[in-house]
């Protein structure tokens, strides 16, 4: 049933027959099941591609440098004497996509002949699939130098012009055991080593020199990509390497292969009729599948049992390091741990159980990574759930959450706490959250944090520490600031303006000048138009007008014409009607403006000027004083300010004591104190007010000055600060921190608007306060015309008294 092998055999590699026939001239639809080949890689794969519309199970034998046929379609050995396997094995970690690096930066000395270099650079440059991208790649060649200072020299002068924009950061390097430790130690010492540069030592003398690879641990650094491919071939045993024992190797596994499966096909065929055999025999390509499967195991078997008898000696290992994280976990402990991920031989290729550079693809790995923080929120909070358990939340836990599964981590947070705040948690454990917040929050507390936080952040045992900082230059010598989390700005809070008293609220439709001109009018108008009146021919001759017959009279005439009370008479002489009638006009403009006007105050009550500034708050020096927490950043910046208004804000400032802040905000709800702090904190004591007090009795400047950037600290000179830098600006370009910042912020409340916006300015109700001023007048006016009727009496009473004493001569 499995009738045909066909046996091909190139020419070139010169084992055989001359003169073979071209397989697309054989009719290969014939029942063949099974394709030897022995021929050159280009040939090999051309046969390939009919065997795989054929279904035939493919093994090839070919020369070096050739990609393997893919498991599902047939087995592939290519043929290489010791010592050239390199570029086989780099082309087999390229095929399986083991090493993916797109831009490539070869180093090599001169144990490596040409030829090889060569070969290898064409196994990274050659396409031999589509969906293989073409590497690009860049050659170094390391001169062999006698001392070691040289040597070192050397290095600095390859690698410090080196371009990693342009060349990237994946690095090969061809070299020797005792050349590795002085290649890692330039390469970090110009930076060149970092979470992000992968490098891959290949060691060409591992196997001669039997190299302890162990030893290469202690090198590594905290944060770097190291892998290395290395010789374990034992150079005791000889290994024959030649066509005739791959042959055999092949034909044997076949050879047993078929037999089993022959035997089982022909079990099969007895047990069943002719026609359901058709049904249920196994298709070609399923046939194939199994015959392929079945001699991968019978090979590896073989390969086991007669161990090493075709190149099975020679063999390569790839050692990959666990180095992130690492050195948090024990201080004792080197730095690098080794982990076996592939091992390589002639025959069975490639085998990986691993990636080569873990951290790469995996990040952390999974690992529990210390932390540092304590209670500050809303920015970080550490609280005590239901059952006992600490539970660490805030805005900071939100960013650290997402970057440990960003970095692939799990974390153990240590807490410190300030003097001020070793009573947290349990006091407020059964309280919705955002209460506790509000609770807790009260001033700008991220300018201190606990001395030792700084120093575990300072000696590198934790990762990072979970909490915000203000940057400051002093702290950036003592620990690194990631990219700030928030910017802080300052505001001012100042009691919400009252509405001035409405006593006087008729008046204030006129200023003080128009109603003084106003009055000045009424008191000159009355003697005009008495003299008008007067000396009017016209009214000689008419006798009547009584009621401006005198200047005093014509005072009350005009006054009375003001409020619309005119007299019933009209002066007789136009002249004096003219007058009069302009007076009317005038009086028409006033009352007009002057009711209008009174509406408008009616509904808008006037308030008192807020202090939305920092000038606002200069310009009332004396009649308030101001504040701020003491250790706050501002300071800081206020002193350093060259500004004059600065300089006087700061030397009028109160520092404020955290334990006194009732005493502060009952201060400043008197409006005699205005307290500066963040923005945030001080929308958070209006919170808390609001939620006490139910009233906004406070009100908070428009201007925000002075940018306080926070951002979270890292031991110095950590390698993972650019990573987590990437993450946190990533996080930011997303919104992902905006929507955390609003989830811990107080929620926008009807304190929020500025003063006398949210005022009922809608439908207001004339009441008593806006009406008492006119009542008052009301009122003097009638005492005053008491006064005045006492005043005519008691004249009335003397003008008697002095008519008694008078002789009067008699007039009958
Ligand atoms: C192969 O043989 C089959 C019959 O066995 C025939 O139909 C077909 O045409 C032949 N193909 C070629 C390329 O000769
Ligand atoms: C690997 O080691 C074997 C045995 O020492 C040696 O024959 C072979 O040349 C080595 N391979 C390379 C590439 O140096
Ligand atoms: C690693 O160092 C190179 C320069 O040597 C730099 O371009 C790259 O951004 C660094 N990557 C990280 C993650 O620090
Ligand atoms: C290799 O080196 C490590 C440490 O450097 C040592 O513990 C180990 O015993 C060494 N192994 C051999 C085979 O020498
Ligand atoms: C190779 O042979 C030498 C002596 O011939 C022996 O000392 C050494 O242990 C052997 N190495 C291995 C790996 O068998
Ligand atoms: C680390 O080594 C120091 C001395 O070198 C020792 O005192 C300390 O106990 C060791 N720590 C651990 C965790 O082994
Ligand atoms: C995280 O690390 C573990 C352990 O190495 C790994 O199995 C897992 O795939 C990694 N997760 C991610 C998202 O890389
Ligand atoms: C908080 O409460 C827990 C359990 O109720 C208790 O074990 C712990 O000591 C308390 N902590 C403080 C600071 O009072
Ligand atoms: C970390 O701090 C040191 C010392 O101030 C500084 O030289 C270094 O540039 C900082 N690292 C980063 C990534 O900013
Ligand atoms: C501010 O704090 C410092 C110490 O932190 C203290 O010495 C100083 O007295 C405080 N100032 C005021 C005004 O409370
Ligand atoms: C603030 O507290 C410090 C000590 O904590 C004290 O010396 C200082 O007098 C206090 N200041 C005020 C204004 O109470």
């Amino acid at each position: 049933m499995f009738l045909v092998l066909l046996l091909f055999i190139s020419a070139r590699i010169a084992y055989g027959f001359n003169d073979f026939p071209s397989l697309t001239t054989a009719n290969a639809t014939m029942d063949y099941t099974v394709l030897l080949s022995i021929v050159t890689c280009d040939e090999t794969w051309r046969l390939f591609k009919i065997a795989q519309k054929e279904h035939l199970v493919h093994l090839a034998i070919t020369d070096s440098d050739c990609p393997r046929l893919p498991e599902n379609g047939g087995i592939s050995i290519p043929m290489m004497q010791p010592g050239e396997e390199l570029p086989q094995i780099l082309l087999d970690l390229r095929m399986s996509k083991a090493l993916n690096w797109k831009k490539i930066n070869v180093l090599h000395d001169q144990i490596l002949g040409k030829d090889t270099i060569s070969r290898i650079l064409m196994v990274f440059s050659r396409e031999f699939e589509k969906n293989l991208e073409l590497a690009s790649r860049s050659v170094f060649a390391i001169q062999y130098k006698e001392t070691d200072w040289a040597r070192r020299q050397q290095l600095v002068n390859i690698l410090s012009g080196f371009d990693v924009d342009q060349l990237g950061n994946c690095f090969l390097v061809f070299t020797t055991a005792d050349m590795v430790a002085v290649i890692m130690e330039v390469a970090r010492s110009l930076k060149m080593v970092n979470t992000s540069s992968q490098w891959l030592y290949v060691i060409n003398d591992a196997s001669e020199r039997d190299v302890n690879i162990t030893s290469f641990s202690e090198l590594l650094e905290e944060g770097e990509n190291i892998a290395f491919l290395y010789n374990i071939t034992n150079k005791n045993k000889t290994c024959s390497i030649n066509l005739d024992c791959y042959g055999k190797e092949i034909i044997r596994a076949l050879a047993i292969t078929l037999d089993n499966a022959y035997v089982k096909e022909i079990e099969l065929y007895e047990q069943v009729t002719d026609e359901e055999f058709e049904i249920v025999r196994l298709t070609k390509a399923e046939r194939r599948r199994e015959i392929i499967e079945n001699m991968i195991k019978e090979l590896s078997l073989e390969r086991t049992i007669y161990g090493g008898s075709c190149g099975q000696c020679l063999s390569w290992k790839i050692t990959a390091t666990v180095t992130w994280g690492t050195s948090f976990i024990s201080e004792n402990e080197t730095i690098g741990q080794l982990i076996d991920s592939g091992f390589w031989s002639p025959g069975i290729g490639l085998n990986m159980n691993d990636v080569i550079f873990p951290h790469v693809q995996h990040g952390f790995r999974g690992k529990k990574l210390p932390m540092v923080s304590y209670h500050n929120p809303p920015w970080q909070i550490v609280s005590h759930t239901e059952s006992g358990e600490v539970q660490y939340t805030g805005l900071i836990f939100n960013i650290i959450k997402h970057l440990s599964v960003k970095l692939n981590f799990t974390y153990t947070v240590v807490t410190t706490t300030n003097a001020r705040d070793t009573k947290i948690a349990n006091h407020t454990r059964h309280v919705k959250m955002l209460q506790k917040t509000i609770d807790k929050v009260s001033a700008s507390i991220t300018n201190n944090v606990p001395d030792a936080l700084i120093e575990l952040v300072r000696t590198k045992k934790v990762l990072m520490a979970a909490c915000v900082y203000t940057i400051s230059e002093y702290r950036k010598t003592l620990v690194n600031f990631t990219i700030p989390v928030s910017i802080q700005t300052y505001s001012l809070l100042a009691s919400r303006p009252r509405q001035l008293s409405r006593a006087l609220l008729f008046m204030s439709p006129y200023t003080k000048e128009t109603w003084a001109c106003l009055s000045a009018a009424i008191i000159i108008m009355g003697p005009i138009l008495y003299l008008v009146h007067k000396f009017s021919p016209c009214h000689m001759n008419v006798h009547v007008a009584s009621g401006l017959n005198s200047p005093w009279k014509c005072t009350w005439y005009v006054y009375g014409a003001l409020l619309q009370q005119g007299g019933m008479m009209l002066p007789s002489a136009d002249s004096a009607r003219l007058l009069v009638g302009t007076w009317w006009l005038f009086v028409m403009v006033v009352i007009a403006t002057y009711s209008g006007n009174l509406v408008a105050f009616l509904t808008f009550p006037r308030m008192d000027d807020s202090i939305t500034s920092v000038d606002d708050l200069l310009l009332r020096d004396g009649q308030v004083t101001w504040g701020f927490p003491n250790g706050s950043f501002l300071e800081n910046y206020l002193r350093d300010a060259n500004e004059v208004k600065y300089s006087r804000l700061l030397a009028g400032a109160e520092r404020h004591n955290s334990s006194e802040d009732q005493d502060i905000i009952r201060r400043v709800r008197t409006g005699t104190h205005i307290l500066i702090d963040w923005r945030s904190s001080l929308r958070f004591l209006m919170k808390r007010e609001l939620l006490s007090t139910g009233g906004c009795d406070y009100s908070l400047s428009s201007e925000e000055f002075m940018d306080e950037p926070i951002a979270m600290i890292v031991p110095q000179g950590s390698p993972y600060l650019s990573l987590i830098n990437k993450e946190i600006k990533r996080m930011h370009e997303t919104g992902l921190i905006h929507k955390w910042t609003t989830d811990w912020m107080p929620v926008k409340d009807k304190c929020w608007g500025g003063p006398g916006i949210n005022q009922e300015a809608n439908n207001h109700k004339v009441n008593m306060s806006d009406m008492q001023g006119i009542f008052f007048v009301l009122i003097i006016g009638v005492i005053l015309a008491v006064t005045m009727l006492t005043c005519e009496f008691c004249w009335y009473k003397r003008k008697v008294a002095s008519e008694r004493k008078l002789i009067r001569p008699f007039v009958p």
